[in-house]
């Protein structure tokens, strides 16, 4: 680890230095919140006026990847701005599971995603889950994935997004969750809306234990709300907080290795 001064100036201005001559860096940090980005794009800057010209950027959790698109006229689209500005400054970025192949496109020849689906899949084996469900048809090809890895069933709840805080969901015709234990899974959990209303149909239609798997836990609202909706959470450590206990470290430096000369 290179040695880095960071503080902030008297109005909250980040300050960042890097106190050694380097060759190149590896800078990991998130788009989220919005103070990441700053300090990714200060990081960088520093590192390249240490010496730094190989100049690799890992982001565990790359915010502002759900707008993707325009989804009405005259937005902006996040995600690709986000992404031309990373990509004009660094050399490769890595992404732990972005929200879409959409955001992953904008990243150009320079992106890589790394997919957690496979750590995720062997955690709900080990928990002793007997059924895989993901909330709507988004993370249906991924909680299949999980769901092999575990050597489980999965299946799709159908969601509406009625705002951004609230969703309904409902279990697709003819799909049994009665006395299974069930993986429920998804990429994110921001609000919690769709955990928990997607928890509340499963025990609605019987489902015995109720244990929440997801890549990135925001928890914006707090966590305190969960308790007695769902009987587990275990999220990665892309964001790191109280319910992560899946460690994306080892997977992302397997991956980065190669790309070290
Ligand atoms: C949506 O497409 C995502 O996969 C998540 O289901 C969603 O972003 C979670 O957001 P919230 O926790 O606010 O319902």
């Amino acid at each position: 680890m290179a040695r880095v001064t960071r503080r902030r100036f008297a109005d909250g201005e980040l300050y960042v230095k890097v106190e050694e001559g380097i060759d190149g860096a590896i800078i990991v940090g998130n788009t989220y919140p919005d103070g990441g980005i700053i300090d990714i794009l200060l990081t960088r800057d520093a590192s390249w006026n240490a010496g730094a010209r190989k100049l690799i950027l890992i982001v565990p959790y790359f915010g502002y990847a759900r707008q993707d698109s325009m989804f009405q006229n005259y937005e902006a689209v996040s995600a690709r701005v986000i992404s031309e500005i990373l990509v004009e400054r660094f050399d490769r970025i890595f992404v732990v599971n972005m929200h879409s192949p959409e955001g992953v496109a904008f990243l150009g020849s320079k992106g890589k995603e790394i997919r957690a689906e496979p750590l995720i899949g062997r955690k709900v084996k080990e928990d002793g889950n007997e059924l895989v469900v993901s909330p709507d048809d988004g993370f249906q090809e991924e909680a299949a994935r999980i769901a092999s890895v575990a050597g489980l069933e999965s299946i799709a709840m159908n969601k509406k997004r009625v705002s951004d805080t609230k969703v309904e969901i409902s279990l697709p015709q003819g799909a049994s969750v009665d006395g299974k234990v069930v993986a429920l899974t998804d990429d994110l959990i921001s609000t919690g809306g769709t955990i928990l209303e997607s928890s509340k149909i499963l025990k609605e239609h019987g489902a015995r234990r109720i244990n929440v798997y997801c890549v990135h836990g925001l928890f914006v609202t707090g966590t305190s709300k969960y308790a007695g909706f769902v009987d587990s959470i275990t999220t990665t450590d892309t964001v790191e907080g109280p319910f992560s206990g899946i460690s994306v470290a080892s997977l992302v430096s397997s991956e980065v290795a190669p790309f070290i000369t």
